[in-house]
């Protein structure tokens, strides 16, 4: 791990760049699962940076499960970091897809409750300024790593009560009847502002995807417009292309 100062995007703790670094090198294969991380006074010494951080770095991987700390023999790659593959053709919720994948979910509520629908929500959801919004936020978190913002919103006839919203929306618009069958999903590049970046414990400024989903209900209403931040170092989208004619 070169020097860090100044590394990165501005402003970051040195402590994240150096997490991310770690990763990286586990990413990329430069270290592998089974691997001693260099000592703490090494690393210290190559990044010119206090022991502290380094220590605060190490100890973050060990609870992300990234890093196993054996006592008296060091620190070792606990597993490799994984990216998650996301085909682009399912309408699928973030609860099956991480079930899928065998990973334990956990959400953090960020906002959830009934308001005046603003100009866009209107406009998106079909709404007239009477009716109102169900708004729905999350920090989404597998296996302990925060994976992406997500804030939806709704039209309140499909979702009158968010806070009876438990792990799954997808799951409680199964119950009203408002599951919906098609969408229209926008992908594009976003570097992650301070608020965000702190929510998914990156750096401010590092490479996000913003993802925007319109779903649709069978009878062609809009029943959901959803606003999102993916980590951008942990996502592939996968789409199968066919030959037009
Ligand atoms: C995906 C979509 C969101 C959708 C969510 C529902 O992550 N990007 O638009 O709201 O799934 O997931 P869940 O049912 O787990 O709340």
């Amino acid at each position: 791990f070169g020097a860090l100062k100044g590394a990165g995007p501005n402003g970051a703790p040195l402590y994240l760049k150096l997490k991310r670094s770690i990763e990286e090198a586990v990413r990329r294969g430069v270290l592998l699962p089974g691997d001693a991380l260099p000592s703490e006074r090494d690393i210290a010494a190559k990044a010119d940076i206090s022991r502290v951080t380094v220590r605060k770095a190490v100890q973050d991987l060990v609870r992300d499960g990234l890093l196993v700390q054996r006592h008296g023999s060091g620190t070792f790659v606990a597993r490799a970091v994984e990216r998650v593959e996301q085909s682009l053709s399912l309408l699928t919720s973030f609860t099956e897809d991480m079930a899928r994948r065998g990973k334990t979910l956990r959400s953090e509520w960020l906002d959830r409750g009934i308001y005046a629908p603003s100009p866009e929500e209107m406009m998106v959801l079909g709404l007239s300024p009477q009716e109102s919004v169900a708004r729905v936020s999350r920090l989404r978190i597998a296996d302990g790593t925060p994976l992406a913002i997500e804030r939806a919103a709704l039209p309140a006839m499909a979702l009158p009560d968010p806070t009876a919203v438990g792990s799954s929306l997808y799951a409680a618009l199964e119950k009203t009847g408002s599951r919906p069958v098609r969408a229209i999903q926008r992908i594009s590049a976003a570097n992650l502002g301070a608020a965000d970046a702190r929510l998914l414990d990156l750096p401010t400024g590092t490479a996000g995807l913003h993802i925007e989903r319109i779903s649709y209900l069978a009878s062609g209403k809009v029943v959901e417009f959803t606003r999102s931040i993916y980590r951008g170092d942990t996502y592939d989208f996968v789409a199968e292309l066919r030959l037009g004619d």
